[in-house]
């Protein structure tokens, strides 16, 4: 039967995108649209979001809207646009005061302030467009409010009545944890329904979404199975535990419209398992790019991610430059985040410039580009609830070397030398051993060039499509209908 769903996210791409949520939260309504159901979009119109191609037009139903938060008075409106390549609707809030900013998320005093503006103008924008959506999907701390604010703010309007709330946890390291006092930016009667621990000086807009959501989803079975555990689950094990109903996890499928070597609009040579040799044109193109010089026999290690602790890019401070001396490979690396880990791979490269290339900053033609190019891909996170560029790299050949943690461990497999099974290179442990471990074992086995391309096809034929994962978002959805 066909939904209602109304679709909230900080980022959505291709409009605005720091990671893996704008994959999903693109990726996901475009399934869901596809199959039919009523899915309407909600972001914020960030200053720098191209609208030239988004078709975008005033929604005349919701033209100054007035948002009181606490001693704050702000005036937003609604545009309509389409997401690119399909005809669902894309509605972006329009309130230059907290969305023209140099980047989508600052550490600024009104951030909570900011995120309070995109949902009070969602759930106003339901109300004045008369649409009752029957699916709320929130998605991270940004859009966690969501439920309470239905339960307290706008209890009073029937409109809501069909309303049921999912909640999506993309990563449970970043909370939306702001001081108490925030609380009467907010509004209305909330204070009785939040945690007790507001009390002691919080209010963290993940732990009430875990409280009161309908169903709490997140984006890898192994990662729901972490997040309920005292490691895992960064202060909120409470929470987690006390819902019965428990967290469900679903593997995030891979767009294959975006992801695809036989049809990346931004490669050149397009390759696919009948024929390879696309890849190692894309491969000797993207040296040259880089001035790195070709070897037949050196593996290209490609890394592209955001640069903060999450992604375990501490192992690798005496592990990459022990390797770069003794070992025969080169090294692609993009990304951009935390001073020390840029600092780190800039001085790599200055250390080491026939082998390593670092391109600081976010460009999604170069993420491709590497993707593409490279043998093998690293991803050694010290948690990861799904992650996005291991599946891309299986599709792409490129054999991704993982920690077994969280969705890299439900989208990887061991290779194993006497079945000739397996995806890729695991290790269990995080520490330098482990890591130590897997690239030796992954620069071994590219001596074996039967085992080697095994590895490469074996993972060219998995199979990580939304259509898969999508059929399970809509089941979810059919049971959070029948609950209360
Ligand atoms: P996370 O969401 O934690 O950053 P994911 O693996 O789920 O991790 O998703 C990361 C997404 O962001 C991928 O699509 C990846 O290609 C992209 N990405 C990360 N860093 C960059 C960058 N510097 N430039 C371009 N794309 C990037
Ligand atoms: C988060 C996670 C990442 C996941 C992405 C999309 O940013 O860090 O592992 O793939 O969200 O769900």
């Amino acid at each position: 039967m066909p939904l209602r769903i109304c679709f909230a996210a900080s980022e959505i791409a291709p409009l605005a995108k720091t990671g893996g949520l704008a994959d999903v939260a693109s990726a996901l309504p475009r399934y869901l649209h596809r199959a039919g159901h009523d899915v309407r979009l909600f972001m914020p119109l960030y200053s720098s979001i191209g609208t030239a191609s988004l078709n975008l037009q005033p929604v005349d139903a919701v033209q100054n809207g007035e948002l009181r938060l606490g001693p704050h008075t702000y005036w937003f409106s609604l545009s309509k646009g389409e997401l690119p390549g399909t005809q669902m609707p894309v509605y972006l809030v329009h309130c230059p005061q907290v969305f023209d900013r140099a980047s989508l998320y600052t550490n600024g005093p009104d951030e909570h302030l900011r995120f309070l503006v995109l949902q009070r103008a969602i759930l106003d924008s339901c109300q004045r467009l008369g649409f009752a959506p029957q699916i709320m999907h929130c998605n991270d701390w940004h859009t966690a409010l969501l439920p309470v604010l239905l339960k307290s703010l706008y209890a009073w309007d029937r409109l809501f009545e069909p309303t049921r709330t999912v909640m999506s946890i993309h990563n449970i390291g970043y909370q939306g944890d702001f001081p108490s006092s925030t609380i009467y930016d907010v509004g209305g009667n909330l204070y009785s329904l939040l945690a007790p621990e507001t009390g002691a000086g919080h209010f963290n807009w993940m732990r009430e979404g875990v409280r009161h959501a309908d169903r709490v989803t997140t984006v890898s079975p192994t990662y729901a199975q972490e997040i309920c555990t005292p490691e895992g689950a960064h202060g909120l094990l409470d929470a987690l535990r006390a819902r019965t109903d428990g967290v469900v996890g679903i593997l995030n499928g891979v767009d294959y419209g975006e992801w695809n070597p036989a049809t990346d609009r931004y490669l050149k040579h397009h390759f696919d398992p009948q024929d390879l040799s696309g890849k190692q044109r894309t491969k000797d193109a993207l040296l040259d790019w880089f001035n790195l010089p070709r070897h037949a026999d050196r593996p290209l290690l490609g890394i592209v991610s955001r640069m903060t602790s999450q992604k375990g890019f501490d192992l690798l401070f005496d592990v990459l430059p022990e390797f770069l001396i003794s070992r025969n490979l080169s090294l692609a690396v993009l990304g951009s985040g935390e001073p020390r880990y840029e600092d780190f791979f800039a001085l790599l490269q200055q250390r080491f410039p026939e082998r390593v290339s670092f391109t600081r900053g976010y460009n999604d033609e170069v993420a491709h580009l590497i993707e593409a190019a490279s043998d093998m891909f690293l991803m050694p996170s010290m948690y990861e609830p799904c992650g996005l560029n291991q599946m891309y790299s299986l599709k792409y050949g490129t054999v991704p070397i993982v920690r077994r943690t969280g969705g890299l461990a439900d989208s990887v497999q061991m290779w194993d030398g006497a079945t000739r099974q397996g995806t890729g290179i695991v290790f269990n442990n995080f520490d330098v051993q482990g890591i130590r471990w897997a690239l030796h074992t992954a620069l071994d086995l590219f001596q074996d060039q039967d085992a080697w391309l095994q590895m490469m096809l074996n993972g060219m034929a998995q199979d990580f499509s939304w259509d898969a994962q999508g059929q399970k978002y809509e089941a979810l959805y059919e049971e959070t209908l029948r609950l209360r």
